[in-house]
């Protein structure tokens, strides 16, 4: 692929993202500003296909954060990571005052129940706004892609911003017609490179929280986050975003920074969660990113370009040229 092309491709996903993060600083009305992103269907369509493109013909073999994802997910439930995750949870509750172990979400439910010891089965994967399906390529997942605009036809679509989240059932019917979603029914669910496209942070909170809705007692719920930065630049971020999903439900149990991305992973370690779908609101202050912080004026131009916001996700994750 020549410059030209690779350029105008990441500018196709550099312009949806400062469109709707411009949107929403002039409105701050994130559902409006949502719902008029919905109606722009060939807007996002140009994106998908994009992306797709970016990943798989420009990326190539650098698909690092797809790999990081798989390995951590096989070491957890295949090669004794939960194992040893839950025997460090059981001596630290051990050493805890109960109060504290109740604080910290550590139940006696979380520690005992677990369906995951010596397995043998394909592990059921959720990857939210997947795009074009990265994970089906491995045998270890069943995999279940869904995107608001799928670029390939096995993703399902579906805005996981308006899913409802039903009560667990033993009935699954996930199929093209009928998309359902239940409690408590996925190993592993994927945000990867996600929930910085969403403009509001309690958006983003509301994609944590039904992730944990899903995920079994014990599942993995995987973030990646895209960042150039050193790994220490963007620490407070981190860190809040921790406070964020452990306020939900989880516990992190890795944390890697690799050269463009943040990757982490969360296991479900309570039942019960301190939010709710109606109060996600009140976790925005801790889901931010950079970006968030960028000041507009009504007209096509942006007045300012913050540091973080002249490198575009694109060109943070992947080093992408720059039309500027
Ligand atoms: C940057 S791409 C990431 C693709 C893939 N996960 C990867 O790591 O290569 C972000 C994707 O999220 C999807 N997306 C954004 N909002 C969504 C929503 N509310 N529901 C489902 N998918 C969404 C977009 O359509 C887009 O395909």
């Amino acid at each position: 692929m020549d410059k030209t092309e690779h350029l105008s491709l990441s500018n196709t996903i550099k312009d949806v993202h400062e469109k709707l993060r411009k949107s929403l600083h002039l409105t701050q009305d994130p559902n409006r500003v949502w719902q008029e992103h919905v109606r722009e269907e060939d807007l996002r369509k140009k994106y998908s296909q994009a992306m797709m493109k970016l990943a798989t013909e420009v990326w190539g073999g650098k698909d690092c954060r797809i790999e990081w994802s798989y390995k951590t997910c096989t070491d957890f439930f295949y090669h004794g990571g939960l194992e040893k995750f839950l025997s460090r949870e059981k001596k630290i509750k051990e050493f805890s005052i109960t109060e504290e172990g109740e604080k910290n979400g550590v139940s006696d439910d979380g520690m005992q129940i677990n369906n995951y010891l010596n397995m043998n089965r394909q592990l059921k994967l959720l990857d939210i706004g997947s795009c074009y399906n990265p994970f089906s390529k491995f045998s270890e997942f069943s995999c279940v892609a869904i995107d608001l605009t799928p670029a390939t036809e096995d993703v399902l679509p579906c805005d996981f911003l308006q899913a409802e989240i039903n009560k667990s059932s033993n009935v699954e019917d996930i199929s093209d017609s009928n998309l359902e979603f239940f409690e408590e029914s996925f190993d592993v669910v994927v945000m990867s490179l996600v929930l910085e496209y969403l403009p509001a942070a309690e958006q983003r909170a509301i994609f944590c929280f039904k992730a944990w809705q899903l995920l079994h007692q014990n599942g993995l719920c995987i973030i990646i986050t895209p960042d150039s930065k050193s790994l220490h630049h963007n620490a407070p971020m981190m860190k809040s975003w921790k406070t964020a999903l452990e306020k939900i439900g989880f516990k992190r149990i890795k944390y890697e920074k690799l050269t463009h991305l943040h990757c982490m992973a969360f296991c479900k370690v309570s039942r019960i969660s301190s939010v709710d779908i109606s109060s996600c609101k009140s976790l925005s202050d801790l889901l931010y990113i950079p970006q968030d912080f960028k000041s507009y004026v009504n007209d096509d131009s942006p007045i300012e370009r913050s540091e973080e916001e002249s490198q575009s996700i694109c060109e943070q994750f992947l080093e992408l040229p720059n039309r500027d």
